[in-house]
């Protein structure tokens, strides 16, 4: 039986993140359409190991004893707000359209969660997803979990939603 879990990201998954930056299936779903360079990317990655604003996790499949890294899960701290987060998510492409996207976020969420109250915080944070308004399955993904449209889209080429979520430990 197939589960998923994820795991924070470490040192070694640059390469393979740096693969799937920029594989044309995720330059398509990018805000910029953009590659990016291996310098680029090493020094986003490196930074973002710190994990002060970017918080980074693989999401895994689990085939009996094989675990297989399928895809990402970022939550990035906006730069004007503590309590606010941008998330961002893709599974490669054999593995979108077959229900791992919701176990992954719920997997990832209370990995992060738990993090963030370990660290202190005790207030409820939001978040935030930007996808292109053309991505339905992603559209529709995101209201499955809850997020909701936010009224002032900045572009019709982005649709904009959010959730807010109680920052406590797991049960
Ligand atoms: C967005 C994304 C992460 C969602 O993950 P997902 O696994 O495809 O989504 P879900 O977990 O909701 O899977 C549901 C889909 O799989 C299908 N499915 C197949 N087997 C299933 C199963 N056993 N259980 C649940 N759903 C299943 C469902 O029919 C459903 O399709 P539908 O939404 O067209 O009705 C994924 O599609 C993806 O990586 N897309 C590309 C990147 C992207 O767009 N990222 C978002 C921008 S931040």
């Amino acid at each position: 039986m197939n589960h998923v879990s994820t795991r924070p990201a470490r040192l070694t998954d640059l390469p393979r993140l740096f693969y799937w930056r920029n594989h044309p299936d995720q330059i398509q779903l990018s805000s910029s359409k953009q590659t990016v360079s291996f310098t680029d990317h090493a020094r986003w990655f490196l930074s973002s190991l710190s994990r002060n604003y970017n918080h980074i996790y693989i999401i895994r499949l689990h085939t009996g004893s094989l675990v297989t890294p399928i895809g990402q899960i970022r939550f990035t701290k906006a730069l004007d707000h503590a309590q606010i987060y941008i998330i961002s998510i893709y599974l490669i492409s054999p593995f979108s359209g077959q229900g791992f996207g919701q176990p992954a976020y719920t997997h990832a969420l209370r990995n992060f969660l738990n993090y963030l109250f370990r660290k202190g915080n005790t207030d409820s944070i939001t978040l935030n997803a930007v996808v292109r308004s053309e991505n339905t399955r992603s559209l529709r993904f995101f209201a499955k979990l809850g997020f909701t449209r936010m009224t002032q889209p900045q572009s019709n080429d982005f649709t904009h939603l959010s959730t807010t979520l109680a920052c406590s430990p797991d049960e």
